[in-house]
């Protein structure tokens, strides 16, 4: 197959590896230094809908895999899918389960979607009587997208105002009760009708050890995720996943591509934490490291509305086989942070121990490797136990040396 992936993260040189690997030609657009060396980059902006369709035109694009969420927000799956192309991901309707927390929390209500308590402030004085009738940690979210860093988990009235106010300033701001648990990551393929859950990935939200910090836009994975057994997974099928897909149907928001829920196993049972209508970075890199089947063939049938039921077995991760991701990021993410830092080393790939993907690198006009984004690389390490894996992602992930680079080192140990 032709392959058009659309995207410059690290989730897209995944993708663009695995479907490469698998015989497909694969482009990127706009992909990244690391994609340039398996695929061929093609530099267009995503946002721009008619300069991707060209490019599908001229490639004679067999499948279309859409990977952020700006793109999809914006309608490029509508555009694509209207001029006759295959196309992974939903259109603009359906990708407010994603873009907009408040469609998303009326949606999760309306079906019966066990969730947060939560409350929609829409005014200073609003956010000013919340913070006032309330106590202990909150969780204030904006409701648009915010690349993972929308949301304060705060129980500082003047942290709670501030973030609150910067938010109302454009926004709605969701208002949550703090849920405890055990976090992780389901991913549900979807052709419009049938779907199949594919391995749960255990993402780390926080950058420092221990789950302290602001919200990042995840810094590791670990797939699958050791917690949760047969009867977690199936609590969460027939709680929130299955709820959701009837919801989707009534609703006529169906669609080719990936539904993710972000899930916390609370002590009362699995709640929703949000949707996203993509894959997730970084759970992707770690979670296409143990992927069984063939990655081309399901993307393609869902998008084509003709999913085997049976593909979710063969998706289903070897036993014992585990894969740990780090992400490097630059110096002060996720707060602001430079861009085109020369890269000085990085790890060799090893195929069966680690791989490393890159996000948004560069050359700069001499040709040496730069950095472009906040979260730069991720490590991915494969073993037969989820100690294995780590070990080998972190030694990979040390490999990775640019000034300022950090990663979190602990990640998969706490899961
Ligand atoms: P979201 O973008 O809604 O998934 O929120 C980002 C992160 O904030 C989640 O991955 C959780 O770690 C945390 N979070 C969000 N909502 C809650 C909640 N109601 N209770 C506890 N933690 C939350
Ligand atoms: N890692 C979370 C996300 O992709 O939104």
């Amino acid at each position: 197959m032709n392959v058009l992936v659309i995207g410059s993260g690290a989730r897209e040189h995944a993708l663009a590896r695995r479907l490469g690997t698998e015989g497909n030609r694969v482009s990127c657009a706009p992909g990244n230094a690391g994609t340039a060396g398996i695929a061929d980059n093609l530099p267009l902006n995503p946002d721009d809908a008619e300069t991707v369709l060209r490019a599908c035109r001229e490639l004679g694009a067999d499948l279309v895999v859409i990977g952020p969420e700006d793109p999809l927000a914006a309608g490029l799956a509508d555009r694509l899918r209207d001029a006759g192309y295959p196309v992974f991901g939903p259109g603009a309707r359906s990708a407010r389960l994603e873009s907009s927390k408040d469609f998303a929390r009326a949606f999760a209500e309306r079906h019966g979607v066990p969730r947060a308590r939560t409350e929609v402030l829409r005014t200073e004085s609003d956010l000013r009587d919340y913070i006032g009738r309330t106590s202990g940690k909150r969780v204030l979210k904006k409701s648009g997208l915010a690349a993972g860093k929308g949301v304060l988990e705060s129980s500082d009235p003047g942290e709670l105002l501030s973030f609150g106010r910067s938010v109302l300033a454009g926004d709605v701001l969701l208002a949550e009760e703090f849920l405890t648990g055990r976090e992780l990551s389901i991913f549900a393929v979807c052709d419009g009708t049938r779907r199949v859950v594919l391995p749960a990935c255990a993402d780390h939200k926080k950058p420092h050890p221990g789950n302290l910090g602001p919200n990042t836009g995840g810094m590791g994975a670990l797939c699958p995720v050791p917690f949760a057994g047969p009867d977690l997974l199936a609590r969460i099928e027939a709680e929130v996943v299955e709820p959701t897909f009837r919801g989707i149907a009534r609703e006529g928001l169906a669609y080719p591509g990936v539904l993710f829920l972000g899930i916390m196993a609370a002590p009362d049972g699995p709640k929703l934490l949000e949707y996203n209508v993509r894959f997730g970075d970084p759970e992707t890199q770690s979670l296409l490291a143990v992927l069984g089947g063939n990655l081309g063939d399901l993307l393609a049938s869902a998008a084509s509305g003709r999913l085997d039921p049976g593909a979710g077995a063969a998706a289903a991760a070897a036993p014992d086989t585990w894969a740990c991701g780090f992400v490097a990021a630059a110096p002060g993410y996720p707060g602001s942070y430079p861009k085109g830092i020369p890269v000085e080393a990085l790890p060799e790939d090893n195929p069966g121990r680690s791989l490393l993907f890159h996000a948004s690198t560069l050359r700069d006009a001499s040709g040496r490797l730069v950095t472009g984004g906040g979260r730069c690389f991720t490590a991915v390490g494969l073993g037969s136990t989820p100690a294995e894996a780590r070990e080998n992602g972190l030694a990979a992930a040390r490999g990775i040396r640019f000034e300022g680079a950090w990663f979190r080192e602990d990640i998969g140990s706490t899961v």
